[in-house]
């Protein structure tokens, strides 16, 4: 039994196909809402998760070997304007989560950003040094914390820019297509760098090591270094869409409340070698989501 915290996250959504098809594994899905799934194998509850005894009750009664956090406020200006939830979902729900896996001897894994640097000198490896500069970013730094410190039996995977097949919520992709199609103006930063992760590499990377004995921290990225206006540029060539509404900016035109790290990026090295598994690159992982596109098109 494999318990998913935040199932309905875009993680998520790639993530629960994922491993219905290539696991035997049973899967509790705690969400805030109700999900659309429907497998013998899943069972879904509702719940706030904030409520500690309530987790702590939910859990326990599904004994999972690994529980799998994928909840967090990820909105990094929200972050800013509301601490309090910042805090509860990427630290105490963190440390509670890290208590109770202690308690029934599982797995935490738990995946964290490359928000925890500070964007001077990336792109970063496993042993750079944290100095966060956003509530965001010390939220999920703490987070990470809370984990290892809470249950050594934990992995914290950080990832960065995750993108991927239309979901629910837009992801890079979907607003810089929705623009290109509706031929909307968009200005994008070209002074932040990083390296944009599929989400399927990332889903597989969490499935692969939290099924492993493997503990510790990983990073996960995509193999591609670049900026946001070039991102931008490249969707715009791949999909043969005009990309004349797209205009650069720096970040410090942009004048957003949280501040934004600038030279990001994560080195997957050490991902990589130990799952041998090579994560895609740009042009990959829009193809990928092309070939989505096309099969869902075909399925109407
Ligand atoms: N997206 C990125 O580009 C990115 C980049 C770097 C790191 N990350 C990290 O990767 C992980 C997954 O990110 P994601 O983009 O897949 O997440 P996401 O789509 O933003 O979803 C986060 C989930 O957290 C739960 N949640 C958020 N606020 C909540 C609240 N106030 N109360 C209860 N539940 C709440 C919800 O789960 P339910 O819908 O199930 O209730 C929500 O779907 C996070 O730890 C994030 O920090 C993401």
């Amino acid at each position: 039994m494999i318990t998913i915290v935040g199932a309905g996250s875009t993680t998520g959504a790639a993530l629960i196909p994922m491993l219905l098809e290539e696991t035997d594994e049973d899967l509790q899905l705690l969400s805030s809402r109700e999900l659309a799934y429907n497998d013998q194998r899943i069972t879904c509850p509702v719940i706030n998760v904030r409520d500690k005894n309530l987790l702590k009750q939910t859990i326990m009664s599904a004994m999972p070997h690994t529980v799998i956090n994928l909840a967090a406020m990820t909105n990094v200006d929200k972050c800013e304007s509301d601490r309090q939830t910042a805090w509860d979902m990427n630290v105490t729900l963190v440390e509670n989560l890290a208590r109770i896996t202690r308690i029934i001897d599982a797995k935490l894994v738990h995946v964290s950003t490359d928000y925890v640097f500070d964007g001077t000198k990336g792109p970063y490896t496993e042993s750079s040094v944290p100095n966060p500069i956003s509530y965001y970013g010390k939220s999920k730094l703490a987070g990470e914390n809370v984990c290892l410190a809470g249950n050594t039996n934990s992995i914290i995977i950080r990832t960065n820019i995750i993108y991927g097949p239309p979901r629910e919520r837009p992801d890079f992709v979907r607003w810089v297509l929705d623009a290109l199609e509706s031929r909307t103006p968009i200005r994008v930063v070209d002074d932040q760098i990083g390296n944009p992760t599929y989400v399927d590499d990332l889903a597989e990377a969490i499935m692969r090591l939290g099924l492993s004995k493997r503990t510790g921290l990983y990073h996960v990225g995509g193999s591609d270094f670049l900026s946001r206006y070039d991102f931008a540029l490249r969707i715009a060539e791949f999909f043969k869409l005009d990309p004349s509404i797209i205009s650069r900016v720096t970040t410090a035109e942009l004048a957003q409340p949280a501040k934004r790290p600038l030279k990001l990026g994560l080195i997957s090295l050490k991902a990589e070698t130990d799952l041998r598994m090579r994560m895609r690159g740009i042009d990959s992982g829009l193809s990928s989501i092309r070939q989505y596109l096309v099969r869902n098109r075909l399925d109407q």
